[in-house]
């Protein structure tokens, strides 16, 4: 049976939880493949919130298995707590949760060696990070100076290898960023801990994953971020440290693509990104607190407020060719119940001439082209017929697949999984 991958297809934030809940009833397994705790999947069930960062969001399903991929990054103290959480609400989380042993644990010198960069950094080379240590850890795994969770199984080995790793990086916290260094004696005990708690759980989850696969089971792989902050195809430096596109989740999985069927690319009807970074289509100003308003436009992890902007076709054909995604679902088009008329990007200019692709360098110099389509003004939340809709909303939708060229499967016109149009 094959496996379908749930791609963001702007800066995240675009909704991907929603679509992963929907799509959980005829799945078996559901992969997160990369990033850890910086990602904030929020699913509504029955008009109840949960917030998911580094358990996949399908553990709230009885059917489905969730996997912690080997791109992850995984950082003990805040996945137990994050497991305590579900747990108290009913959830039974370390039942069906999988956890591969070569993820690379995120360790607290991560998070403090984040932080110092962060706030050392002058504004114009600050990232605006969630200050989770994301890159750091996996700045450390690309030096092969990282630990993994195989690693903890073995008492002894993980000993020698944590006291190698700690020499070198308390050098680094104390010479080279002025920081405290870290403590052996707090450090190995807390993986110990972790190991006691989560040990059974950590196995070889490539293996596992190809031959339920060949078994016949349907695999979901479950993608943070987006494309937009892609370490390769984003926008570079203002990106995360992996890779959330369709390359990610194949070497995040170990899912052999030929089991690899549909790419379905999550989009908002407009458009959000939190941190620094160019947004070509950024609405400044108190327009942008309007849009911001009315979408709920908060970071789930961090609780900042999120940049709001309009739909952008170059950047979702951007995603559409580097991710290969043939189905989009748009989310969120109630937000936009709000207009007169709907500004979208449709091209990017360049020193007066237009640009035929989302460019890899020099996205802060370009000059956004924009069509004006016209809004509605009736509430649409919750609508789940397509011919419901106000004609003006449809032929909104329309466009955009037209301008995009890839066909919309889904479009979200609210939070709860009923809110919910599957297009004919
Ligand atoms: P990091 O992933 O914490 O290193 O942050 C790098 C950039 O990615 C920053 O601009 C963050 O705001 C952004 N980022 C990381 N995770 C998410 C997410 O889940 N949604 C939206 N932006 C994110």
């Amino acid at each position: 049976m094959p496996a379908n991958l749930v791609v963001g297809a702007q800066w995240g934030d675009e909704g991907k939880a929603k679509v992963i809940d929907y799509l959980s009833k005829d799945t078996d397994i559901i992969v997160r493949y990369q990033g850890g705790a910086n990602a904030g999947h929020t699913v509504v069930v029955g008009g109840k919130k949960y917030v998911f960062h580094l358990v996949p969001s399908g553990i709230i399903y009885d059917n489905t298995v969730c996997v912690i991929g080997n791109g992850v990054v995984l950082d003990p103290d805040y996945f137990l707590q994050e497991c305590a959480e579900l747990e108290k609400s009913g959830f039974r989380v370390s039942e069906k949760i999988l956890i591969s042993d070569s993820c690379h644990i995120l360790l607290p010198y991560h998070r403090m060696i984040d932080e110092a960069r962060e706030l050392g950094s002058s504004p114009e080379r600050k990232i605006g990070t969630t200050k989770k240590g994301i890159g750091m850890c996996y700045a450390d795994k690309m030096l092969r100076m990282g630990l993994r969770a195989g690693d903890l199984l073995d008492k002894e080995g993980l000993k020698k290898k944590l006291e190698h790793i700690l020499d070198v990086k308390n050098q680094e916290l104390v010479k080279y960023y002025d920081l405290e260094p870290v403590r052996f004696d707090e450090i190995y005990p807390n993986l110990l801990h972790f190991a006691e708690r989560m040990g059974k759980n950590i196995i070889n989850t490539i293996y596992y994953l190809n031959s339920e696969l060949e078994k016949g089971k349907r695999i979901l792989l479950e993608g943070a971020q987006g494309t937009g902050l892609d370490i390769d195809f984003g926008t570079y430096p203002y990106v995360t440290s992996s890779n959330p596109t369709t390359g990610g989740a194949l070497a995040g999985s170990g899912v052999n693509f030929r089991h690899l069927k549909d790419v379905i690319g999550i989009t908002k009807a407009y458009a959000t990104r939190v941190g620094e970074g160019p947004f070509p289509s950024e609405i400044l100003g108190e327009a942008g607190d309007v849009l911001r308003k009315l979408g709920g436009e908060y970071g789930s992890t961090t609780g900042r407020p999120r940049r709001c902007g309009w739909f952008d076709v170059e950047m979702i054909k951007h995603s559409i060719t580097v991710n290969g995604i043939n189905s989009l679902v748009l989310t969120k088009i109630d937000v936009l119940s709000h207009y007169e008329s709907i500004p979208v990007v449709i091209g990017y200019e360049l020193k007066g001439k237009r640009l035929d692709h989302f460019p890899s360098q020099g996205l802060e110099d370009v000059k956004p082209v924009f069509a004006d389509f016209k809004g509605w003004k009736d509430d649409i939340s919750g609508i789940c017929d397509f011919a419901k809709l106000p004609p003006t909303c449809q032929s909104y939708i329309n466009k955009l697949q037209e301008l995009v060229g890839t066909k919309i499967g889904i479009v979200s016109t609210g939070p709860d999984r009923e809110h919910t149009i599957i297009m004919k």
